[in-house]
């Protein structure tokens, strides 16, 4: 979502706020803003759009003062403008803030009958004013920070600066994630550890319902009736990693070339590959004596939990059930302590996924993750958590952290199995080294980047995509599909190819694209047949297989892409990777923003 930074400073801070907010631009590029203190005066400077529009307005109008507030904005409250833009003033306070305060009308009406006067249509401006109503009715601006703090409802992140003070930002934090950055005489504050990498990696994260007083030689972190907290300072990790394009054209390319080497990591980090074995590392739950596993996940992420369902249940003899945590969390299920549960999540930050994993803490379940960023509150909250090796993913859309998603899971469901006796010795040699396989296939079938971009070309001329595929490949028909209205803006659905016949088959017709996913699995035969069923209306196939499918394959196809034989283990990393070059090709040559595409966000922390 959107993206905090503060800096109380030593020199000049809007260049630094700038360059924080190219950092957490993937939380949101509708608008932008820094505000300081200048000359005993709050300045501030916004654009609509990306960050080079507020660069351009900077450069433009430079802004000086040694402390400031920034802001890259995802809109939730009000369409992306400049005057909807943070940081947002009332009466000498400015604010930035992420997430949704959620009693905001009930609040503009107490204000507004207060007399104070509404410049935007977002959330956040009751916020600033309250702030302003307190220090009107007497408190000291520490005071009128958490007195307003107390008022809202909603999960938030906020940065509050007072023009009377040019040492002194209040950061608070219930929900989406705030980070303090420790430097020499200076502090900072952003949304995640990444933003402040430049600056400092001795970080304090802020746990939900603290706000924290920070000044340049010192911070105190309160809880939410005053009391003082003492939370930990400690060396982020990661923070190192230059978050650059390299030769690529976009983060989303580099990110989908750089599968090979980051599933190698994140297997070799769970498979003891010349021992043939799953590693045996911490769990928050014991695979043999649980009867079910619950995961719960948003987007690509579920998807991934939704191929693990097959892997737990096919391998392991281990039920899952697998959500989409914004429903898992309301859906009230009832919860058994003879459970696992597992949470699905790259930025370890989406507020559905960390309210689900607090729904099955609350009925006194064993938490387990698999996060990305090892310091996300979906991290602190499991009793377990089993790290993606993919490093930063800047792509809004997910690429290589679904197969290193895939690799742990692979290799959990390995161990699962071992666990619960339901394979041998051998059979756990055999499937990890078929794990191990996975990257050198990987590396070969990003060489078909030819004929995916030709298939690119056709698919960029329609507005419709249909994404088939059974078993795995079924979940990852979702996946491509996901893929492509994302980053190219054609609507595209996938589905069970077996539920064809049960409607969208409907919508087969010459102008309709039909992208069926196939390895020769035990399936296959069943896949063949609905192709048929496709064809015979006259349907364009579009076919990913291996070579044994396209020699059994008895349909007429538009394009047949053959990937290397690969076991059917490893089927569902290794056929990602075409769908999603089949996606990005697509997507450059409708000419889209693929990075950053419209209307989404990489980290989503509002419900
Ligand atoms: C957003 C991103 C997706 C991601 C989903 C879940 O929608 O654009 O790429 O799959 O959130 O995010 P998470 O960080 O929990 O994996």
């Amino acid at each position: 979502m959107c993206g905090i930074v503060g800096i109380v400073g030593h020199s000049p801070v809007a260049p630094l706020i700038l360059d924080a907010l190219k950092r957490l631009e993937y939380r949101g590029y509708d608008s932008a803003g820094v505000a300081t203190i200048e000359h005993g005066q709050l300045s501030r400077r916004r654009a609509e759009g990306k960050l080079v529009n507020l660069e351009r307005r900077l450069k433009e109008e430079p802004l000086d003062g040694m402390i400031g507030i920034g802001h890259t904005r995802w809109a939730t409250h009000g369409v992306p403008n400049e005057t909807n833009a943070h940081p947002h003033f009332s009466d000498g306070v400015a604010i930035v803030h992420n997430g949704i305060i959620e009693n905001f009308a009930e609040l503009r009406d107490e204000l507004t009958a207060d007399g104070y006067v509404f410049t935007s249509q977002t959330d956040t401006e009751v916020v600033a004013h309250l702030v302003a109503r307190e220090l009107a009715r007497g408190a000291t601006p520490v005071e009128a920070a958490h007195n307003t703090l107390k008022r809202l409802e909603g999960a938030f992140a906020l940065a509050i600066m007072f023009k009377g003070d040019e040492d002194m930002i209040v950061g608070a934090r219930n929900g989406p994630p705030l980070a303090v950055g420790h430097g020499e005489s200076e502090m900072f504050l952003g949304s995640d550890a990444i933003a402040l990498a430049p600056f400092t990696n001795s970080i304090t994260y802020l746990e939900d319902g603290d706000w924290a007083v920070v000044r340049r030689n010192s911070i105190a972190i309160y809880d939410m009736d005053g009391n003082k907290v003492h939370r930990k300072r400690q060396q982020s990790v990661g923070t190192s990693f230059l978050v650059d394009k390299g030769n690529h054209r976009h983060f989303m390319e580099k990110e989908i070339h750089e599968q090979p080497e980051v599933i190698s990591h994140t297997l070799a980090h769970y498979l003891d590959f010349a021992g043939g074995k799953a590693k045996a590392f911490e769990m928050p739950f014991d695979f043999a004596s649980i009867d079910r596993l619950s995961i719960a996940a948003c987007g690509t992420a579920y998807l991934a939990g939704l191929i693990s369902k097959y892997w737990f249940e096919r391998y392991a003899r281990l039920p899952v059930d697998i959500d989409i945590a914004s429903e898992f969390r309301y859906r009230e299920m009832p919860l058994s302590k003879s459970s696992g549960a597992m949470f699905v999540s790259q930025s370890g930050e989406t507020a559905d996924t960390l309210a689900s994993l607090r729904y099955c803490r609350s009925g006194g379940l064993k938490i387990g993750s698999i996060v990305n960023v090892r310091e996300s509150t979906i991290a602190r909250e499991s009793d377990a958590i089993f790290p993606t090796l993919a490093g930063p993913e800047i792509g809004v859309a997910s690429t290589k952290a679904f197969t290193c998603q895939l690799s742990v899971l692979a290799s959990l469901a390995v161990r699962a199995a071992r666990e619960r006796g339901a394979i041998s010795a051998d059979d756990e040699r055999t499937l990890v080294r078929q794990l191990s396989e996975a990257p050198r296939y990987a590396s070969q079938v990003l060489k078909l980047d030819q004929q995916i971009e030709k298939v690119a070309r056709e698919l960029a001329q329609v507005r419709h995509v249909l994404y088939l595929g059974r078993d795995t490949s079924y979940p990852l028909a979702m996946e491509g599909a996901l893929k492509l209205k994302e980053i190219s803006y054609i609507h595209a659905e996938g589905y069970a190819a077996g539920e064809l016949k049960h409607g969208p088959i409907a919508l087969i017709d010459e102008s309709m694209p039909v992208i069926v996913i196939a390895p020769h699995d035990r399936v296959f035969e069943k896949t063949v047949s609905n192709m048929q069923e496709v064809a015979a209306r006259g349907g364009r196939i579009i076919l990913v297989t291996d070579q044994k499918g396209a020699k059994h394959a008895t349909v007429k196809t538009m394009e047949t892409i053959v990937l290397p034989d690969v076991p059917e283990l490893i089927a569902p990393i290794v056929y990602a990777l075409p769908i999603q070059m089949l996606a990005y090709f697509t997507a450059v040559f409708m000419g889209t923003d693929v990075d950053q595409p419209r209307n989404l966000a990489k980290s989503v922390t509002v419900e």
